[in-house]
């Protein structure tokens, strides 16, 4: 298993490749729709998805709808929360024309990749995946659909030859079962999958307002859909602390340090300098200062968004689009595996 030391070194490689040859790259990602996307996925993974796209890399989004009940028993509203997911991408300026998006349950060829992947791993294996190991330790009962999501999601790469999957740390694993799944398929039934690798992205970890990660599920993260008055409202909720002069201090003051990097992170200004502007203005002035800064961040996104949002035609469209290039790709190669396996009749 690679270390984080060696992917981020490959990252820095893959970089440069991607500046001089980005038609080279194929980058399969995705989210599950559970909700709309927070400030997290937008400084993080979306901006990452728009830079790849306008460097020219074609990117591949899956919203991961399967996923959704690995660890639930109810899906929710999947149709809104899938509206809602695609707003946010082409809000965040991924453009349909070059990335395509489609959801799992679209694209049937996909799905039936799972069956000779999952004859690939072992059950030793799935069960060492650190997201499948705090499922089994967390005492509820686990799904089958939980315990294989990490080779689903290898069919989520593999069908569409995506050769680059931009990950956080904690994907990592994820990734080499993928990459697993590739190698033991190429050997036993000769090549037909390139070996995707991962690309890292310096993600700033965000708290949200409780002090927590910022996390769809944990109700504490400032959704890209909300408005500016309830982005001040979220804000002035954050927890911080008892000190009058603020200060950035990741380690001795996680709350208000979060503030100060999400600031930062929507300015271009280093949080030590935003720190110092502040002064002894107190958690008051700290917050407007974010406040601020995220409502300036997200302006233009919320405007495009508040555009689209009434273009139900156009949403229905795109989906359409992408869950049709989706299958054919898909169904090129479902027909290339069956052809390697043996199994054309
Ligand atoms: N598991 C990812 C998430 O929860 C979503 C996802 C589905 C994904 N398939 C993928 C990410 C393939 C990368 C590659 O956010």
């Amino acid at each position: 298993m690679p270390t984080t030391a060696t992917a981020q070194h490959r990252t820095a490689e893959l970089e440069a490749r991607i500046a001089t040859d980005p038609g080279g790259f194929r980058v399969l990602t995705g989210d599950r729709p559970t909700g709309p996307l927070h400030l997290g996925h937008h400084l993080g993974t979306l901006a990452n998805r728009v830079r790849l796209q306008d460097a020219g890399v074609e990117v591949f989004v899956v919203i991961a709808d399967h996923q959704v009940v690995t660890d639930r028993d109810v899906a929710g509203d999947l149709r809104g929360n899938v509206r809602e997911v695609l707003l946010d991408q082409l809000a965040a300026g991924l453009d349909p024309r070059r990335t395509t998006f489609f959801t799992h349950s679209s694209v049937p060829a996909l799905n039936q990749l799972l069956l000779p992947f999952l004859s690939l791993v072992t059950v030793a294996e799935l069960r060492r995946n650190p997201t499948v190991k705090a499922e089994a330790a967390g005492g509820r009962p686990m799904s089958g659909l939980m315990l294989t999501y990490p080779v689903h999601q290898a069919a989520d790469v593999l069908f569409c030859g995506a050769n680059l999957v931009p990950v956080g740390r904690d994907q990592l694993p994820h990734l080499e079962t993928t990459r697993s799944v590739a190698r033991r398929f190429n050997r036993r039934y000769g090549q037909v999958f390139a070996e995707p690798e991962a690309l890292l992205s310096a993600v700033p970890l965000l708290l949200g307002t409780d002090g927590a990660k910022m996390s769809k599920s944990a109700g504490n993260a400032i959704p890209l859909r909300a408005s500016e008055d309830e982005t001040a409202r979220l804000i002035r909720s954050a927890r911080t602390d008892a000190h009058r002069r603020t200060t950035y201090d990741p380690a001795a003051r996680p709350e208000v340090s979060s503030l100060l990097l999400t600031a930062s992170v929507c300015t271009g200004v280093p949080p030590e300098v935003l720190a110092d502007e502040i002064g002894d203005g107190g958690s008051e002035q700290l917050k407007r200062v974010v406040t601020e800064a995220v409502n300036e961040h997200l302006r233009p996104l919320r405007e495009r968004r508040r555009q689209l949002s009434g273009a139900d035609d156009h949403l229905r469209e795109v989906l359409a689009r992408g869950n049709r290039r989706a299958n054919a790709i898909a169904d090129d190669t479902l027909r290339t595996v069956r052809e390697a396996m043996g199994m054309s009749y």
